[in-house]
């Protein structure tokens, strides 16, 4: 098993520290006490059946769950449509004129839609859609910075049945092409640009080089979002007959378009996510069952009230985005904060900037940023008055207890809770989590599971152990339903290990109140600043530069990013190691991946470490690259070689 040795000292050493939910919290809270838990413990399948109650559905659904595994199918027989959820119906009462979004750009421009607005400006780009011919199951690519037609281009694609695939902006040209190709995408939703630490990336061009050649996309709406003062032309090539302004689209289309009454397990979205090995797998979720479990956790994990100004500071590229910036909060009629840049432009206090002015109540990031603001110093957040936050959240990775320490105390001033929310791409929603007015919080555990959902740790044959792998024992509303076009892959990645049981992929201890302590991945994902990163994906694109013979790629733990990423390379003959080349095969990676996948050390060897069968062995790679004591080398083919390699990287610092 590959989770983290000293993270499980970490948790040895702090499973002592209790935070009991403040007493006025727990008073006010939405859940303060016991009973869900009680209920869903009675009768799980009857709790999540109120669970969906609160959404509105056009049919009711004759069976909550039709379990054939490891196939599930929630609330069959329903019809509902997520839009309508998010939006439609806020409008019938005063929620109409709340403000739904707010949104702030990294230069500073800021904009509001009301429900009222943002329902008006989905259905015109939803029927300008139609107009296009996109109809209900058709894929929809979105690559969009954090803007909000990032947020529109998800829900009009919902209105109307399409199915969007939203690819993260700081994905490559190639990373774009391979996921519009695997998608079947005919459409696809860009920008000019997006800002990021003052510059612009251009999005737009990339867009246009990653369907180069390719028939299957028959149109692209383009946002206007950073030109530069003279409109380069380079940023947006309009091509006739396929490119259309966004502005002119929305401008000519109608403001009406009825909601699509989708089936319950009809399917809402595609998300590209990294697994253990070849190209990134398209992770399908459906309709009813998403909507309700990511509402319910909206509501229950961050105590949602009317009045709270929510900030997830994710991207829409990532399935935090999807769940707790645009489909959650939205169904529960939230007002969600959105912010385009990054934290430190143009100085490190943005974000408390940016939650004095806008009253933010509710605060969900990671623990990498936490991590960066950490080392930036107390002296940025002591600026500005925070006393708006009530909630802290977190998600990603593991928070060590340090930094759940820290941010309690410098961002939530030693009284708002923390909630510590354990989910996946593939869980659609959160699944192990505190709720704040009920849980007694642990720096570093992310507690219990969510009421309804059925979580063990167990060993490799099945049996439940102290400390093991992660399990998801029954079935969950928001589950993954397949792997778009491999459904081998969906039962292999994540059924074969156990009969039934979900296998995530991280390893996991629990303590002796029941509460949950994560480890990490044990497969070969590697966690990066909160993003999933696959070790093989890396590995091809190094061994695609023209001077690689061969590749090894681990993670090695990072203070900040808490993973960042070490590439062992052997050249080909006639090529010599230099400066020059390591900083060109970084280059490579971010241009044949996303800039997130550029690894922080390339090591040249003349061999890399093997078994005598030929496999590489990244344990011991992983050693060096930490500069651990070396592990077993008596299974290696010639064990100089891990010797050889250690000297050399410790030389190399
Ligand atoms: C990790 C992000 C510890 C875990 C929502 C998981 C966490 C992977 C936590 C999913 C947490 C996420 N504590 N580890 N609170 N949250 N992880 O698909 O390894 O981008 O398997 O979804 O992140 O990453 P993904």
């Amino acid at each position: 098993m590959a989770a983290s040795p000293r993270r499980e000292i970490d948790v040895l050493l702090h499973e002592g520290r209790r935070v009991e939910p403040p007493e006025d919290f727990r008073r006010e809270a939405r859940v303060s006490d016991r009973t869900p838990y009680r209920r869903a413990g009675e009768d799980r399948l009857a709790f999540w059946e109120e669970r969906a109650r609160e959404l509105d559905w056009f049919e009711e659904w004759d069976e909550v769950l039709n379990w054939d595994p490891p196939h599930a199918e929630w609330f069959v027989g329903g019809r509902l449509n997520a839009a309508h959820n998010c939006l439609d119906r806020h409008l019938d009462g005063w929620r109409a004129n709340k403000a739904a979004l707010i949104w702030e750009g990294e230069p500073g421009d800021r904009r509001t839609y009301t429900y009222r607005e943002l329902h008006r400006e989905v259905s015109r780009l939803a029927n300008g859609m139609k107009e296009m011919g996109v109809e209900k199951g058709d894929r929809v690519a979105i690559y969009l910075p954090m803007i909000p037609e990032a947020a529109v281009a998800m829900l009009a694609c919902a209105r109307i049945g399409a199915v969007h695939s939203v690819v993260f902006g700081g994905f490559s040209p190639g990373s774009l092409r391979s996921r519009i190709q695997d998608a079947g995408a005919e459409l696809l939703i860009t920008a000019t640009g997006g800002y990021r630490r003052g510059n612009v990336l251009r999005l737009k061009r990339d867009a246009d080089e990653a369907i180069e050649g390719l028939d299957v996309v028959e149109n692209v709406i383009v946002v206007r979002r950073g030109f530069s003062a003279e409109g380069d032309e380079t940023f947006a090539r309009m091509q006739e007959g396929r490119d259309h302004w966004y502005e002119d689209v929305v401008g000519e289309a109608s403001p009406k378009c009825p909601a699509e009454p989708m089936a319950s397990e009809d399917l809402l979205y595609i998300l590209y996510t990294s697994g253990t090995t070849g190209k990134p797998k398209g992770v399908m979720h459906t309709t009813g069952g998403y909507m309700t479990q990511v509402q319910a956790t909206t509501e229950w994990v961050f105590d949602l009230k009317e009045e709270d100004v929510y900030w997830c500071t994710a991207d829409v590229g990532w399935v935090t985005g999807h769940s707790y910036i645009v489909y959650g909060p939205l169904a529960a009629g939230a007002t969600v904060f959105m912010y385009e840049g990054a934290p430190d432009w143009p100085e490190r206090d943005r974000f408390w900037e940016l939650v004095e002015r806008y009253g933010v109540s509710i605060l969900y990031t990671a623990p990498t940023a936490i991590r960066a603001f950490m080392k930036w110093g107390e002296e940025w957040p002591e600026k500005h008055d925070l006393s708006s936050l009530r909630l802290l959240g977190t998600v990603g990775e593991p928070i060590n207890p340090e930094a759940w320490e820290w941010y309690r105390e410098h961002i939530g001033g030693g009284e708002c809770p923390i909630v510590d929310t354990w989910w996946q791409t593939e869980t659609g929603g959160i699944m192990i989590t505190p709720l704040p007015g009920v849980t007694t919080t642990k720096p570093g555990s992310a507690t219990e599971p969510f009421p309804g959902i059925e979580a063990a740790i167990l060993d490799d044959d099945g049996n439940e152990a102290e400390s093991g792998y992660l399990a998801i024992t029954e079935p969950w509303p928001s589950m993954l339903r397949g792997v778009w076009g491999d459904e081998e892959r969906f039962r292999e990645t994540y059924w074969s290990k156990w009969d039934d049981t979900y296998f995530p992929g991280d390893g996991a201890r629990v303590d002796g109140d029941g509460d949950f302590w994560i480890l990490g991945r044990v497969d070969d994902v590697l966690n990066v600043a909160g993003h999933r990163i696959g070790t093989m994906e890396v590995e091809s694109a190094v061994v695609d530069h023209p001077a690689t013979a061969e590749a090894a790629v681990v993670g090695r733990k990072d203070e900040v990013k808490g993973e960042a990423i070490a590439a062992f390379v052997s050249l080909k003959e006639g090529y010599e190691a230099s400066d020059g080349l390591q900083e060109e095969i970084r280059e490579h990676v971010g241009q044949e991946i996303g800039a997130i996948a550029k690894p922080a050390d390339v090591i040249f060897t003349a061999d890399l470490p093997k078994t005598r069968s030929g496999k590489i062995m990244r344990r011991l790679l992983k050693d060096i690259a930490e500069g651990e004591a070396l592990g077993d080398t008596t299974t290696l083919a010639d064990p100089d070689v891990v010797e050889r390699l250690k000297q050399k990287y410790e030389e190399g610092g």
